[in-house]
């Protein structure tokens, strides 16, 4: 990698692009805010659900997940690796970080060690798609396996590669009141490159914004029989509402997924 896509690629989840994302992703149409009543909903009928309230938030970013989960009575333990996405989950979540409701970590998904305590593990927003490797993919999945009890649930979406190639060599403007952005998206050959530059609003200045972020492909078939392999009891693609099971994930542009740890 040159060192100027180096320079890039150190500013994906930086300092900026944290506080914009905080701004955008804090309202009702953000991603996590929609997904956490839908996975809470789907976990609350299982049987580990009726006992368990422990939440392991996979790349938990600035902390929406986590914060409706804690707001109903979980116990949540984020991960991420971004310190300035960190800093938010931990700001959004002060009295809960402070009553030790909730811990976040700047750790790696792909490499840390929790003991089995956590009913429930998520990860949204396609996370998963943002590690560098299939291999730190089965990574990540082999971490969260073991910080699940027997009989736990982790619950994750993935942009396809239908999703993912989609959008490659579009260029998109986001042009409204409160940002002006320009997208655009490429594909090397194993990853898709989104860069993003212009400014947005907060706090009534303009606000400088750029930003690159690379998310790779991950084969629906592979990755479900590599956890199969990988001692998860059930792999389950579904709709969003989680309940209903996807037959071809693959013509899908985001695939839900529900994993079970065997009991
Ligand atoms: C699109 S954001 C999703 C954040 C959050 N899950 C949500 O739904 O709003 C992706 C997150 O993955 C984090 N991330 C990327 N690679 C990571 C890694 N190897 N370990 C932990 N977090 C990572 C980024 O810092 C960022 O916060």
């Amino acid at each position: 990698m040159s060192k100027d896509l180096q320079d890039f690629r150190n500013e994906a989840y930086g300092e900026t692009a944290a506080l914009r994302y905080n701004v955008f992703e804090s309202r009702p149409s953000g991603f996590a805010i929609r997904i956490a009543p839908k996975i809470r909903a789907f976990y609350q009928k299982t049987r580990t659900g009726q006992t368990n309230k422990h939440l392991l938030d996979v790349a938990c970013g600035t902390g929406q997940m986590a914060e409706y989960f804690l707001d109903h009575d979980f116990e949540v333990v984020g991960i991420d690796q971004s310190p300035h996405m960190l800093k938010y989950a931990r700001a959004n979540n002060a009295k809960y970080v402070a009553s030790g409701q909730c811990q976040f970590n700047e750790w790696d998904s792909s490499n840390f060690h929790l003991d089995s305590q956590f009913g429930l593990a998520a990860c949204t927003f396609n996370g998963l798609n943002h590690l560098t490797s299939f291999g730190q993919v089965e990574n990540c999945l082999d971490c969260v396996h073991r910080a699940l009890v027997p009989g736990g649930y982790f619950i994750f979406d993935i942009n396809t590669r239908r999703g993912l190639k989609s959008v490659v060599d579009t260029v998109d403007l986001y042009d409204t009141n409160e940002e002006i952005i320009m997208r655009k998206r490429i594909f090397d050959g194993k990853r898709v490159i989104l860069y993003a530059s212009g400014c947005f609003l907060h706090k009534g200045a303009w606000i400088r914004y750029r930003e690159t972020i690379f998310k790779i492909i991950i084969d629906t078939k592979e990755l479900r029989q590599s956890m199969l392999d990988h001692g998860w009891s059930s792999v389950t693609y579904t709709t969003d509402d989680l309940m209903s099971p996807v037959e071809d994930p693959e013509v899908e542009q985001v695939a839900y997924v529900v994993a079970r740890k065997a009991k």
